[in-house]
């Protein structure tokens, strides 16, 4: 009897489980999983027990709790100008994961295409082949991981429905600049096509990187679908509380598919996060210079343990070429994981699994690092590091 659909058959498991399995097995430090081993902001936290003390505790609506909605909507308006009506151009859902397949879900139809850039954050593409969409891939390469404008100009055609730009990206660490988006937005309008961002890191930036919203360039604020989450930015990813905004038209048919995945998202949560969205801005601001901090370090301690590390403008994550340090057997990415793990006791993130099949050797050579992390588990991480080396 074949027990499991064809749908999901060719999915595998995460490569998160097995890195996390084998980094307990091995008890490496874990710099694997984008998930910090530090505690939100209290005041955060604080709003969450006092939500479920005072009888929040039943279904919230499904596009999610009014006071949640609008402090979304002025946090747009805070630190992008982007205005949302936050009745009809917001919705709750159960982290960004949800926000994106009720989107592809909501916005595309089986037989069209979608556009994403390679390397690609993992739930994008079974979403897509869940929904009966092709992906059509775009490169990013090189130190700066750019793409070809011709070859993101060539993969536009008449099955084009959307294109998903996950900025900052997981797992490069490249912000998109203003240029690129611009590119993008001239094409997305000329087909005729949808923009859906994925901006969970928005607040992760470093050096002199900004964060640029497409849906406010001209003409895109009526064709993006913008998502986001208070798991990165509040160091709180276990709650899974995210939200899709933009027109109207767009946020309710997310609604459509939403209604029926997950109905309404945990009340307490949301009511903390509207607590959290209202934090003032030097919260913004230490959040930066922490990560500042974190990212400087991590990008010494493994260009000094002999790797080649792309310097990332944003996000949780150092991408390096190991190359040169691992031993002759160690002949890809995911054996120099496991070795990693095994020999040198820190866990990382193979990069091919980020690539489709095809395009595997274009990861073989590359792992993500994880930085947000506590200065313990760094220091730790940098001890055993320091063995590859000669710090
Ligand atoms: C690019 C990207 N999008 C979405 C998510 C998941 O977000 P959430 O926990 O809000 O579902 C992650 C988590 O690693 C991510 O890196």
């Amino acid at each position: 009897m074949a027990v499991m659909s064809q749908r999901v058959a060719g999915f595998g498991t995460t490569i998160f489980a097995d890195i996390n399995d084998l980094a307990r097995a091995h008890n490496a430090v874990n710099l694997g999983q984008g998930a910090p081993d530090f505690d939100g902001p209290p005041e955060v936290l604080a709003a969450a027990v006092t939500a479920v003390n005072s009888a929040l505790n039943q279904y919230a609506p499904g596009i999610g709790m009014a006071s949640v909605r609008r402090a979304i909507a002025e946090h747009a308006q805070r630190f992008y100008n982007q205005r949302l009506n936050p009745d009809t151009d917001v919705l709750v859902t159960s982290g960004a994961t949800e926000a994106m397949f009720a989107a592809i879900l909501g916005l595309t139809d089986a037989g069209d295409e979608v556009i994403v850039f390679e390397p690609v954050y993992d739930t994008y593409v079974p979403n897509l082949i869940m929904a009966g969409v092709a992906p059509r891939y775009v490169a990013l390469r090189g130190d700066d991981w750019s793409f070809d404008p011709d070859e993101l100009a060539k993969a536009f055609n008449s099955r084009t429905r959307a294109i998903v730009i996950n900025t900052p990206h997981n797992p490069t660490g490249k912000v998109f600049s203003r240029d690129e988006l611009s590119m993008i937005a001239e094409l997305c309008l000329k087909h005729n096509v949808v923009a859906i961002t994925d901006e969970v890191y928005e607040h992760i930036l470093y050096d002199d990187a900004s964060h640029v919203r497409l849906a406010t360039l001209p003409g895109m604020a009526e064709r993006t679908l913008t998502i986001s989450s208070l798991g990165k930015t509040f160091s709180v990813t276990g709650w899974k509380i995210g939200w899709a905004m933009g027109p109207a038209e767009l946020v309710h048919a997310v609604n459509q598919a939403h209604q029926f995945i997950t109905f309404a998202v945990s009340s307490p949560l949301q009511a903390a996060a509207a607590t959290a969205l209202k934090l003032p801005f030097s919260f913004f601001e230490n959040l930066q210079s922490s990560y500042q901090a974190r990212r400087d370090r991590m990008l010494e301690v493994l260009r000094r343990a002999g790797f080649k590390a792309f310097k990332p403008q944003g996000s949780y994550f150092i991408m390096i070429d190991w190359r040169g340090v691992a031993p002759s057997r160690v002949q890809d990415d995911m054996q120099f994981a496991r070795w990693l793990i095994e020999e040198v006791g820190v866990a990382c993130i193979p990069a091919s699994p980020f690539y489709r099949d095809s395009d595997k050797y274009l990861g073989k050579y590359f792992v993500r690092f994880a930085v947000c992390k506590k200065d313990e588990t760094l220091d730790a991480a940098a001890r055993r590091l320091a063995r590859l080396g000669n710090i």
